[in-house]
């Protein structure tokens, strides 16, 4: 193979930088030319690919987001411009591209590979929604940045003994909430797995206050439910006047951290050993802390083991507060 090119799509995530410059210096290394696609899919389907080389990706290993820049495209599912897109790429001579980013970058990676496109995946979100992986480029970032902020509300929160309501990123996955309520010893945690009871909490926070707790932080993930709402319950029907706080998309920003670098350097150099090796239609993952690879099909079947200990331990702290 000797042209490549890589791209980021959908939510960006720290860490998306490192993997980026680890497929192009990977690449140069076996001696194949590099291209950026700028804007993710819709910027493939416009042709916004420009060669990239060593100084481009020189000093952005720290920096947050993608210099790639990203977009979420839904036109990208129909067949002919997934076909239009395969077309672009062969007459610029583009046999394999890397793409970095979640299940719906998989997916447009997918509809490539089977139009003749040698393709990788690497899973990039602060979501940690991937199935195929352990962990995915970001998450880890965005957890230490929940947790710094949910550090700083539990200061305020217990000066005025108040209960802080804080609203974490994830979308249909709860690991940033429960992560980052474990790591600040939140009193509640609710994610879409442990579901939404909202009268449980106000009984719990009732009773909370009974055995004289100064103050509460609940951390739930985004989408369950409207967090002012919750707090406006809370401040009317138990003895805590509650605030709210939605973290957003402080969460998506930032430097990567180490974890989160290493991870995402050592998956750009699989991947690029993948395509050299003529090995595309695949993702890279992280397992039991090896770097693994699976064919895309079955990487976007796979569901994930929920394990006992992570989830075992919410389940805990849900009983022992029940
Ligand atoms: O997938 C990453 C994520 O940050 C989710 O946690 C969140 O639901 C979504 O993206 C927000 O998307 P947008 O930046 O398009 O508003």
């Amino acid at each position: 193979m000797k042209k490549i090119a890589i791209m980021t799509s959908g939510g960006d995530a720290p860490g998306m930088n490192a993997a980026i410059r680890a497929v192009v210096r990977s690449a140069l290394h076996y001696g194949m030319e590099v291209y950026g696609i700028y804007e993710g899919y819709r910027g493939l389907c416009e042709g916004r690919i420009e060669p990239l080389d060593r100084k481009h990706v020189s000093r952005i290993i720290n920096r947050g987001g993608t210099i790639l820049g990203s977009a979420r495209y839904k036109e990208f599912e129909r067949l002919p411009v997934q076909e239009a897109a395969a077309k672009r790429l062969k007459d610029e001579g583009i046999e394999g591209v890397v793409v970095i980013g979640g299940d719906g970058s998989y997916r447009g990676a997918l509809a490539l590979h089977r139009q003749g496109i040698q393709t990788v995946g690497l899973p990039g979100t602060i979501d940690n929604d991937i199935d195929s992986t352990d962990y995915t480029i970001g998450f880890y970032t965005a957890l230490e940045t929940a947790m710094e902020a949910i550090d700083r509300l539990r200061d305020t929160s217990f000066s005025h003994a108040r209960c802080s309501v804080v609203e974490v990123m994830g979308r249909h996955c709860g690991d940033l909430a429960l992560y980052a309520g474990i790591a600040v010893g939140s009193e509640f945690i609710i994610t879409p797995e442990t579901g939404y009871d909202e009268e449980r909490i106000v009984q719990e926070l009732i009773s909370a206050h009974q055995r004289k707790k100064r103050h509460a932080i609940i951390v739930v993930t985004e989408k369950l439910t409207n967090v002012h709402t919750l707090a406006d319950r809370i401040s009317q029907d138990t003895p805590f006047e509650a605030r709210a706080t939605v973290l957003g998309h402080i969460q998506r920003g930032g430097s990567p951290v180490a974890f989160d670098r290493v991870m995402a350097i050592e998956m750009g150099e699989h991947a690029v050993a993948l395509l050299h090796a003529g090995n595309g239609g695949q993702v890279v993952g992280l397992k039991a802390m090896e770097i693994v690879n699976y064919p895309i099909e079955e990487a976007l079947e796979m569901v994930k083991p929920i394990p006992n200990k992570r989830y075992g331990f919410a389940g805990r702290l849900r009983e022992k507060r029940s």
